[in-house]
């Protein structure tokens, strides 16, 4: 049977990092409240002249290098972002041109902090489909650049980075084994960016009220995440016969820590099974499971033949799981 290989991982963050005690200066807030609430100590802020494409051809070189493969090997590139570097095109059609990937085609998926898993599925159907045989998958995202500064529920929850994986198709046991996508539209506004899409066109008075900037509930959108999240585990493991006991490391969209863990524990895994990294760069939505999973790797923490979960939940809503064998 063939499947979809992760032959190689690579990340970026922008060398700019925003503490709890910058903020601060800002907002009304502490580093304590932010920490006990959300796990996270600092996030990474883009450079002015880096663009969202920057940190994602900077994660794809990383993950090209690792497995060995030139970029006119590769056959399709799919970028999970939602804040891409224009409406449109796709960044992913930035990122070719900057790569000099020439023989891949090239799109971006908006499905939110779930966008990396809805890009890895799409990536992964068409190599067992037959149509693909070496592919990069990125998550990456610039979101200080859609935060409202001014408000302390959201701005102190995001930051940017990229993730990337290499993927090939290969005979045998190891690859991906299933991905899972699902989605709610009728509760879009509890986690969304109302302007500037073709329903809201700029306007001074729209720019004044920050409808440009990410608006959530996030009390609302924590309940859903957890539940969603954990469902949606569960549905891996049954679907390919395994338990919680087989999973060797549960990478979950780091959003929170106590969502993390409340996830976790609603799917009955132990802590050490359990990767985070929120601490050090608080929700990168699209990004933070490759940018996850590069950091495991990179530590020695994946061996061959370990069973990885996967886990997200975003905007739309949408959430989503893959299971794989590395
Ligand atoms: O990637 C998927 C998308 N996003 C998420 O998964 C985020 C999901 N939600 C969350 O992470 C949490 O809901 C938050 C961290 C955003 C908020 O934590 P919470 O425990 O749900 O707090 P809350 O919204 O119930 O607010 C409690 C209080 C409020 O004060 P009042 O109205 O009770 O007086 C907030 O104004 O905490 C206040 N607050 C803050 N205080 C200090 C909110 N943000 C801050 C802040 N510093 N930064």
């Amino acid at each position: 049977m063939i499947r979809a290989r992760i032959t190689g991982t690579g990340s970026y963050v922008p060398e700019k990092v925003l503490t709890n005690f910058d903020l601060e200066k800002i907002i009304d807030t502490s580093d304590e409240w932010i920490r006990t609430r959300t796990g996270i100590r600092e996030r990474h802020v883009a450079a002015d002249h880096e663009n969202t494409s920057d940190l994602a051809t900077n994660a794809a070189k990383r993950a090209l290098e690792m497995a060995g493969v030139n970029a006119d090997e590769i056959d399709q590139i799919i970028v999970g972002t939602i804040t891409g570097d224009y409406p449109w095109p796709a960044t992913a059609c930035v990122v070719q041109a900057n790569l000099g990937a020439v023989n891949a085609s090239a799109f971006d998926v908006s499905a939110a902090c779930s966008g990396f898993l809805f890009a890895l599925s799409c990536a992964v159907d068409r190599i067992e489909a037959g149509h693909s045989k070496k592919a990069l998958v990125i998550g990456a995202e610039i979101l200080t650049r859609i935060m409202n500064w001014e408000d302390r529920n959201t701005c102190m929850l995001f930051g940017d980075a990229a993730g990337a994986v290499v993927i090939e198709a290969r005979e045998g046991e190891n690859g991906i084994l299933s991905t899972h996508l699902y989605t709610d539209g009728t509760q879009l506004e509890l986690l969304y960016q109302p302007g500037f899409g073709t329903k809201l066109l700029p306007s001074a008075e729209l720019l004044e009220s920050k409808a440009h900037t990410l608006h959530m509930q996030g009390n609302e959108v924590f309940k859903v995440a957890v539940r969603s999240m954990a469902e949606v585990a569960k549905i891996a493991l049954k679907e390919n016969s395994m338990s919680v006991e087989d999973i060797d490391l549960f990478i979950p969209h780091q959003a929170n820590i106590r969502i993390l863990h409340a996830t976790a524990k609603r799917i009955g895994l132990k802590d050490d099974q359990v990767f985070i990294n929120v601490d050090r760069y608080g929700n990168t939505s699209g990004a933070t499971i490759p940018l996850a999973m590069d950091e495991a790797n990179r530590a020695g923490l994946i061996k061959e033949g370990d069973i990885l979960l996967l886990d997200a939940f975003g905007g739309g809503f949408t959430w989503a799981a893959a299971l794989l064998r590395w």
